[in-house]
């Protein structure tokens, strides 16, 4: 498995950093995940858009234009012996320089950024969790305020996450003051009498390249869609539940806190917008 870092191509095992990155000592970075078919980067534009995004949240200075990323992303993607991957990119605020503070919570002054790269190969959702669907359990969002960062600093979520595990189930589904926000590691969309529905971007949520791509398929293809505020009690009568990311794609939840969603079983709009996703994902692909 080879990884990038600062500069330089290298073995996974090789990659080294000072423990006084303020990634380590702080979280204090961000991070993209890119998922990658046959070597091809899927939606890089937009996940570059959105590390910019982050960066920006963060105040650091993005480390490269928008040309040397895709380069460094795909020589990274074809120096790796497997073909479908899901490629991390994190930057952190840097190791602080001699004469610094070692630690200290205020930027570091002349710290470069460090930038990390991997890839390990793609688990997406197996053909037996497609044609059963998952389980998911709630709970309150108790992260901070600016989620739509996307941030290394992941405690809350893995707490979040956690939970769906300890209960056996692939996902924890997040409100916050009654309305749905997203879940640990993926958005949430939920249909009721044939229209689709997904809480707005905002500070609360990331909004997903996945959640995007679903939302354009469903204008394209004529889906009765409403972008809105879902209350909680929307949520517990939906028809159908999804989760989508980069790495699950489209996968239907099919019992929420131990109650069947809907029928219990993958719902007809869950399976049509998986199969427009897989074809549209193929063209994108091919072109
Ligand atoms: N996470 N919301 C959160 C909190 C997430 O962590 C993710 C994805 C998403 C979905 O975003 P996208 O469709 O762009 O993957 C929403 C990735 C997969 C991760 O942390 O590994």
């Amino acid at each position: 498995m080879n990884a990038y870092l600062n500069g330089r191509f290298l073995p996974l095992a090789d990659a080294k950093i000072s423990v006084l990155d303020r990634g380590f000592v702080f979280g204090d970075g961000v991070y993209e995940l890119v998922p990658v078919y046959s070597k091809k980067p899927f939606r890089l534009d937009e996940h570059l858009r959105r590390l910019q995004a982050s960066l920006d949240g963060i105040r650091l200075a993005n480390p490269h234009g928008i040309a040397e990323w895709r380069e460094l992303i795909l020589q990274l993607a074809a120096l790796q012996d497997f073909a479908d991957q899901s490629l991390y990119i994190q930057v952190t605020r840097g190791t602080p320089v001699a004469g610094q503070p070692p630690r200290d919570h205020a930027f570091p002054k002349d710290a470069s950024p460090t930038v990390f790269m991997f890839a390990q190969p793609l688990v997406t959702s197996t053909p037996g969790q497609k044609a059963a669907g998952v389980c998911a359990v709630t709970a309150a969002d108790n992260r901070w305020l600016r989620c739509n960062i996307k941030a290394i600093s992941l405690l809350a979520n893995i707490l979040l996450r956690q939970q769906a595990v300890d209960a056996d189930c692939a996902e924890t589904v997040m409100l916050r003051d009654g309305f749905l926000t997203e879940g640990a590691a993926s958005n949430i969309f939920v249909v009721k009498d044939g229209v689709l529905m997904a809480p707005p971007p905002s500070n609360l949520m990331l909004t997903g390249i996945t959640y995007d791509v679903v939302l354009e398929l469903a204008a394209a293809h004529g889906i009765p869609h409403e972008v809105r505020a879902i209350p909680e009690a929307e949520v517990r009568a939906a028809d159908e539940v999804w989760m989508t990311s980069s790495t699950r794609e489209i996968m239907a939840i099919v019992k929420l806190d131990g109650a069947p969603v809907g029928a219990g079983v993958p719902g007809p709009l869950a399976q049509r917008m998986d199969g427009l996703y897989q074809t549209y994902k193929q063209q994108v692909m091919r072109a």
